[in-house]
């Protein structure tokens, strides 16, 4: 028999590797054979920034844009991957398939790359999307055409024909703004109806492809709701997808190396004290923004464990680290990388102060700790509803008529949040459903070993 052999590609971001890279782990666990397919210039990063490669076959492909181009520009960089990529893929899986040890048996894409299933179509691959959001954000995704029936947006751009407009897409699935449909949070008209326009494709590419499955990293009991709606066998939520489950904790799969003195430095914090700042892999703050968030963390007099990453401000932060080191003083640790799921699973920690990106949202449930949300864009509005609205463990930083979240604010809502016992209760009851779902018989356990039986099947 042979060995079965998945390809994985992710869209060329920090925040869908990461989750990508977990799932192969597991599936290397399971006795596949992984070849993990980044993009040059990403591949590139990742190595640069680890001591410990991966074990698995590690490539690359060309993502259609110039070395000079900025590639945190989501909108560019999906233009530039439609136009150019599918073709350097096809060539690549047409080169593999005519080596016959090397041959892939199955195919794992990004959703945020469905147009890569067709390519896993007309080369004989069975294959799979993954949703590395969550599935509300999937299905508000999917409801393109829905929406434009309904009259909530318009067709040509997907911008809200009445902003600020709250719908409701089925009953139990949580109410949406329609300005926060996902393709209406990036960072200009311009930009979103790149984005429309790039998910629509995306649509069409999942309405054509051969796919057997959605997984998701999510589990079932954080979107029952939504699992419902779609009310599909083929929609499997297999997460949390957490390192410390797979042991690839200790290999770095990031941009940017983890600073290892957070651990010693959280040690010598009271259990419950310490506030965690982190805004994922693409946010940008202001500077005027920058300056307000630390002052407001030295207003709460609370330590805080701070991670700036070196272009959080679009710039060279170097010099405004130094106006604020003062503010900073000894009570905060700044640092420009954290090894973030170990960080949230230290006793130390009281709060989250995070731009909700999905996979920073599943890791704080994972680990029973409330938030204070920042979104910034993309799908961060959406994650923001499910921790304040529904599972209601976290609150809004809300922003002044300027757009400013004031230091007054910051220091409020930790004080609000850390005071309130009922937040944290409910925190670690959804932290035990997490965990109990990757438990042997739970939600998320079932459907992975359904999803690589299936994956398996025939080799
Ligand atoms: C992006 C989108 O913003 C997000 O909303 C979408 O769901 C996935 O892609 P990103 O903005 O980077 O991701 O945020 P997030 O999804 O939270 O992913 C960041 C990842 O980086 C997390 O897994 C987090 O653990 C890790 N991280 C972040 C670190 O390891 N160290 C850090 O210091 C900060």
């Amino acid at each position: 028999m042979r060995r079965p052999h998945a390809l994985f590609l992710p869209f060329p971001a920090q925040g869908h590797i990461l989750p990508l890279m977990e799932l192969a782990y597991r599936m290397a666990s399971q006795g596949f054979t992984i070849t993990f397919i980044n993009t040059h210039f990403n591949h590139a990063r990742l190595l640069s920034s680890t001591t410990t490669p991966p074990s698995f076959n590690f490539i690359s492909i060309p993502d259609g844009m110039q070395p000079e181009d900025d590639r945190n520009d989501i909108a560019k960089l999906c233009h530039a991957l439609l136009k150019f990529t599918p073709l350097h893929l096809l060539q690549l899986i047409n080169t593999m398939n005519t080596q016959e040890s090397d041959k892939p048996t199955c195919f794992i894409a990004d959703e945020a790359m469905a147009w890569a299933l067709d390519v896993a179509k007309k080369t004989g691959l069975r294959s799979a999307a993954f949703s590395t959001s969550s599935a509300n954000t999937y299905t508000n995704m999917r409801s393109v055409q829905c929406l434009i029936e309904l009259g909530i947006i318009n067709e040509h751009d997907g911008s809200a024909k009445k902003p600020g407009q709250v719908f409701i897409l089925s009953p139990g699935i949580p109410p949406m703004n329609v300005d926060h449909l996902h393709w209406n949070c990036f960072l200009d008209s311009e930009s979103n109806k790149i984005m429309f326009e790039y998910i629509v494709n995306n649509n069409k590419e999942l309405k054509n492809a051969d796919h057997e499955f959605v997984i998701f990293n999510s589990f079932y009991e954080a979107e029952k709701a939504v699992f419902n709606y779609l009310n599909s066998s083929k929609m499997l939520p297999i997460g949390p997808l957490l390192s410390k489950h797979s042991s690839s904790v200790s290999l770095s799969r990031c941009f940017w190396a983890d600073d290892k003195t957070c651990k010693s430095w959280l040690d010598k914090q009271c259990d419950n004290s310490v506030i965690y700042v982190a805004f994922g892999s693409l946010a940008i703050l202001d500077e005027r923004q920058f300056q307000e968030l630390a002052l407001g963390l030295t207003l709460t007099g609370r330590p805080f464990l701070w991670v700036i990453r070196p272009d959080i401000t679009g710039k060279a932060t170097t010099s405004l680290l130094e106006r604020f080191e003062d503010v900073i003083g000894d009570r905060g640790k700044v640092v420009e990388w954290s090894p973030q799921e170990e960080v949230l699973a230290h006793p130390a920690l009281a709060c989250f102060i995070t731009h909700c990106g999905w996979n920073s949202t599943m890791e704080s449930v994972s680990n029973g700790v409330p938030f204070l949300c920042w979104p910034y864009f993309a799908d961060q509005n959406l994650n923001q509803s499910y921790i304040c609205d529904v599972w209601k463990i976290g609150l809004k930083m809300m922003p002044n008529e300027n757009g400013l979240i004031t230091k007054e604010e910051i220091r409020g809502k930790v004080e609000e949040l850390v005071g309130d016992e009922g937040m944290k209760k409910r925190a670690l009851a959804l932290k035990e459903m997490a965990l109990k779902s990757l438990d042997k018989g739970g939600s998320s356990f079932e459907n992975f070993i359904t999803f690589i039986n299936a994956m398996k099947d025939d080799v």
